[in-house]
């Protein structure tokens, strides 16, 4: 959570520091700020709100030249989304921002209290900020007060900093949370996240936790917390400056939503070799499949659900038991059940959600091997895991993931298909056929894409509801539960997703006429069972409108609104059910007028516990 930038080059930097920041506002936009060199000081704006609100500030000073500076779009944690609160936080010599949480900041407050340092913020940062300036006037080097103040700090950080006596230096830390480095040619960057830097350098460095990085316009110095350097390789990014624009779309959302295809394409496509799938060795052994005894899943938030499917699908195809926890869950368990004859499989897109990081790191602890299904390259969870998978999704920026989330069932699928052959549960050609399947899914789910106006249409039904049921069995309840989820992130409609035979015990008491049930009925296997809950909600008067095979249409002809999904095999058509109730989340968020990329208190990469 939040997203910070900094620049130190030969180029005016003022505008720059504002529009790299609205790149990373997916990370957190309650509030924003920059902190840049002018005329032999340190300029600071800050200001509550969009980051609109901070490009006004700027505008409003007139002519601004700068080389170097360093800016912040928050999620609040400590103190809420005020400009006192907001990043940078400046002491006397020192201005800094922070991405993390710094547990000792109360002592840390009262000991630099007692030195005669006042506090303007209800920050955990802002005794960060006068650490390191209560260093600075002990040593007076810039290197080696922050060294100092490291030593001193307990938290997780990202830090950028700069000194009013250093003018072309900026110097940023790494411990937890994501950090990278921009490398232009007499210009460098630092940035959470690469959209930042895109559009200037394809370049990169990945910062390790206890790694300072010290940028000048000619070049960047990585050492660690004793200052021994560091040699670092240099990456480079795989996509354009395009992929982080909207592309004609009204919303990220949307446009996402519609590269859906091409994320299931780059993800299936390379993994499938003379028409089987098959990983590449440093991804995913077969050894590894076939050795797993019991499979432990863990994740957060869209990705569990992408992991619930997981589940379905391993447990059908591999007959091993897969345990499914929320990350956040499984941190606190005592003990973790869990042991070196599991395999863990952690799903992010992100590849930086705290909690998730955590659990993996657990589940290493326990001896358990962990493979990673991430989306962003490089992250931390990516490189914590014994293995990873890419989703090749590509950036996704709209809080709300959509295309990531379909590839990583695709990933699933793979996943499941690949264990299931290799432990001799699935015989060549039933593996043949699967991935020749698996090879179609792209092409469907572009079918259903060019059906929009239809799910737009049914929109106007439901947009003006307060409340809302998701129902489904079996995968469709994983279905249902993230149609569920999409629909309250962005939209705020309180809705619930029930296993639809779970419905009857309790919570169909508030059922009653026209309350909204979207019933999903998309596995051939628990159709008739599927049917008898969409009736049994239908006979309460609910308004019912179901999402379903096309061949269940008939049967299901006496409800309010349809929506008919090719037949596919029951595992695969999750990837299908995900569209239209994405589509319909979307636009009924849009006939409510809310801000759909940026949904209210949310942030698409949680990295805070
Ligand atoms: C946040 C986002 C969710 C996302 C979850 C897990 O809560 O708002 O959309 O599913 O984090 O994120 P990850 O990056 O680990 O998939």
């Amino acid at each position: 959570m939040c997203g910070i930038f900094g620049y130190v080059g030969r180029q005016n930097c003022a505008k720059m520091l504002v529009e790299s920041l609205a790149t990373l506002e997916y990370r957190g936009y309650d509030s924003s700020g920059v902190a840049f060199f002018e005329d032999g000081g340190i300029v600071t704006l800050k200001a509550a709100g969009r980051i609109e609100n901070l490009g006004r500030l700027l505008e409003q000073r007139g002519e601004t030249f700068t080389t170097c500076g360093i800016g912040h779009t928050r999620w609040a944690t400590h103190g809420g989304p005020t400009d006192e609160n907001a990043h940078p936080h400046s002491s006397e010599h020192i201005s800094l921002l922070h991405n993390g949480i710094i547990e000792n900041h109360r002592e840390l407050k009262e000991f630099l209290q007692r030195q005669g340092y006042t506090f303007l913020s209800q920050t955990d940062t802002e005794s960060a900020v006068h650490l390191i300036d209560y260093h600075y006037k002990q040593c007076g080097d810039f290197l080696d007060a922050i060294i100092a103040a490291l030593k001193e700090i307990r938290g997780t950080y990202a830090f950028g900093i700069i000194c009013r006596e250093e003018p072309g230096k900026l110097i940023c830390v790494r411990q937890e949370n994501p950090l990278l480095l921009g490398v232009g040619e007499g210009e460098n960057f630092m940035a959470s996240d690469i959209p930042a830097f895109i559009k200037y350098t394809k370049q990169y460095l990945v910062m390790e936790p206890g790694e300072i990085a010290i940028l000048e316009a000619d070049g960047i110095t990585v050492v660690d917390f004793d200052k021994t350097p560091i040699l670092k390789q240099p990456l480079t990014v795989t996509w354009d400056y395009e992929a982080v624009e909207k592309g004609g779309y009204d919303h990220f959302m949307l446009k996402e939503i519609h590269e859906t295809p091409l994320a299931l394409r780059n993800t299936i496509a390379p993994r499938v070799e003379d028409g089987l799938v098959r990983f590449g060795e440093e991804e995913l052994p077969d050894e590894l499949l076939r050795q797993a005894g019991r499979i432990t899943v863990l994740a957060c938030g869209s990705a569990m659900h992408a992991g619930m499917v997981a589940k379905g699908v391993i447990e059908s195809m591999c007959h091993v038991p897969v345990n499914l926890e929320v990350a956040s869950e499984f941190r606190g368990k005592n003990p973790p059940l869990i042991g070196p004859n599991d395999l863990t499989v952690v799903l992010s897109q992100s590849g930086e959600t705290l909690d998730t990081m955590g659990a993996l790191k657990l589940a290493k602890c326990c001896g358990s091997k962990v493979l990673a299904i991430v989306n962003v390259v490089g992250s931390s969870i990516a490189r914590e895991a014994d293995h990873a998978i890419y989703t090749w999704a590509g950036p996704e920026i709209a809080v709300a993931t959509t295309k990531a989330y379909s590839a990583q069932i695709a990933v699933a699928y793979m996943l499941a298909a690949r264990m299931a052959y290799v432990k001799g549960l699935l015989p060549e050609a039933e593996f043949r056929a699967f991935t020749a399947r698996l090879l179609t899914l792209p092409e469907q789910v572009k079918g259903l894409l060019a059906q929009e106006a239809q799910y737009q249409a049914l929109a106007r039904a439901y947009f003006q509801s307060d409340n809302l049921f998701f129902i489904g069995r079996g995968l469709d309840y994983a279905a249902a539960l993230e149609g569920s989820l999409k629909l309250k992130e962005i939209s705020y409609i309180h809705s619930e997703a029930y296993a639809a035979g779970e419905l009857k015990h309790g919570s169909i008491a508030l059922v009653t006429d026209g309350v909204p049930v979207i019933a999903l009925a998309t596995q051939s296997a628990l159709a008739e069972k599927a049917v008898s809950n969409i009736r049994e909600v239908d006979a309460r008067n609910a308004h019912v409108m179901a999402v379903c095979t096309e061949n269940l249409a008939e049967s299901l002809s006496f409800v309010k609104d349809l929506i008919t999904l090719p037949v596919l095999p029951d595992l695969l058509m999750p990837s299908l059910a995900a569209i239209p109730l994405q589509l319909l989340a979307y636009h009924i968020a849009v006939l409510r007028g809310c801000d759909i990329d940026k949904p209210r208190n949310l942030a698409k990469s949680v990295t805070v516990e």
